[in-house]
């Protein structure tokens, strides 16, 4: 019988770091640094929030390696120790329960709105979205690419310096790590491109950085597609052999979702009906990469109740269960699943009732964003919050 005895179970990463429980809050981007990448009060509030709530790990939105690439006009980002007293604070507040703190990190390529002075990526294939808004990148140059690798070194040395306790290379969801390994948005003829090999070396060359610098204790994780759910892109096939490349490097965890702006995938965009009734969106493609490596899983997507989360670890198809949105809502939820006192979640359809908004695809992430705000000030979530209303917040704020 599935039960909370199973999430509670301490669980120890290949680097020898114990996590406390298997449940992970996956990363979200709050979106709410100050200018110029600063992490702000917001922030270390919200992550006092969810520091109460019994999380294993709590992982960090995506934080910009590089100020001249940024995917959203208020991530943060971190590249040396600039933001150490900051990025001290965020780790205390949000660790005081026990929880561990991990920095996610990021490099969005082509797959950033008009906020930067320019955009680059493996190659020159624009996004085709929303017409004009993501323009077209420029291709890296080598010494650009090893700046780039050396940078997200730099980024994870910083947050270890801030006694954060884990980093995630964010190598999924169509960023640069995606375009790279992705034979759609990587047409390069040099040694980063063309065989699988090539393409890999990118994410292979960042993972070795990171280790570098960070030492073999340190737990590093990386998020990966199971596949990028387009006509030529990144497959299956594909991400089960990388991730038999980052099993042989090390790796202490990699998480699995799947997906790009263009096909939402993680969010559970397009998937049958019965997947979704079995909650998990990857969870065929988990039992195979399972067969393929002994590195720890997390599973990110679709997980609602205490039965589906237990089921899969006792099955042991995954080592974790990430969880995302559940916990803009319930930021306790963690304690509530291992004490006993909630089973699962329900979370409310953000809707307008007009599908041509609804379909614009902001909608659901200005929902849960909204959320975070709220209780980065120190507000309790709003469950009932109505998709209306954050519309038209919305639209007085970027047209007046
Ligand atoms: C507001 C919002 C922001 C997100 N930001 C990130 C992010 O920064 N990095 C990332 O890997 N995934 C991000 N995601 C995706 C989640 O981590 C997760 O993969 C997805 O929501 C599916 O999990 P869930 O069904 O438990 O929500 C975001 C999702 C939401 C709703």
């Amino acid at each position: 019988m599935p039960s909370k005895d199973t999430l509670q179970q301490p669980f120890t990463l290949p680097c020898g770091v114990t996590i406390p429980n298997r449940i992970v809050k996956s990363a979200m981007s709050e979106n709410n640094a100050n200018r110029g990448g600063q992490p702000s009060d917001r922030l270390i509030r919200l992550y006092e929030h969810w520091g109460r709530g019994g999380a294993g790990i709590l992982i960090s939105g995506n934080v910009m390696m590089d100020r001249k690439a940024r995917g959203e006009p208020r991530n943060v980002i971190i590249e040396d120790d600039t933001y150490h007293k900051e990025l001290s604070e965020w780790a205390e507040e949000a660790q005081k329960n026990g929880s561990h703190l991990w920095m996610q990190i990021n490099h969005p390529g082509r797959q950033a709105p008009k906020i930067n002075k320019e955009l680059v990526s493996a190659s020159d294939v624009q996004l085709p979205m929303m017409k004009g808004m993501f323009s077209k990148p420029r291709p890296l140059k080598e010494e650009e690419i090893w700046k780039i690798i050396d940078g997200f070194g730099n980024t994870a040395l910083a947050a270890k310096n801030a006694g954060w306790k884990g980093v995630q290379i964010h190598g999924a969801h169509g960023y640069l790590v995606s375009q790279f390994l992705s034979t759609r948005t990587n047409l390069r003829t040099d040694q980063w491109g063309g065989s699988l090999e090539n393409r890999a070396r990118f994410v292979l060359e960042i993972y070795r950085n990171i280790r570098k610098k960070v030492g073999k204790d340190f737990p590093l994780g990386i998020k990966i597609n199971s596949a990028d759910f387009q006509r030529g892109a990144f497959t299956e096939e594909e991400s089960l052999e990388v991730i038999d490349m980052l099993s042989a490097e090390g790796m202490d965890m990699i998480e699995i979702s799947g997906g790009t702006y263009e096909k939402a995938a993680m969010m559970g965009a397009k998937q049958k009906e019965s997947t979704k009734k079995r909650e998990a969106y990857f969870a065929d493609f988990i039992i195979k990469a399972r067969k393929r490596t002994s590195v720890p899983l997390l599973l990110t997507g679709g997980f609602r109740t205490l039965d589906a989360m237990s089921s899969a670890i006792e099955n042991n198809e995954l080592d974790f269960v990430g969880i995302a949105r559940p916990f803009a809502v319930y930021p306790l939820l963690a304690k509530e699943l291992l004490d006993g006192t909630r089973t699962e979640v329900h979370l409310p359809k953000t809707t307008t009732g007009i599908k041509k908004i609804d379909q614009m695809g902001f909608l659901d992430i200005a929902w849960y964003s909204e959320q975070m705000r709220r209780m980065g000030d120190g507000i309790e979530p709003n469950p009932k919050l109505s998709a209306w209303k954050l519309l038209f917040k919305y639209l007085r704020k970027t047209l007046f």
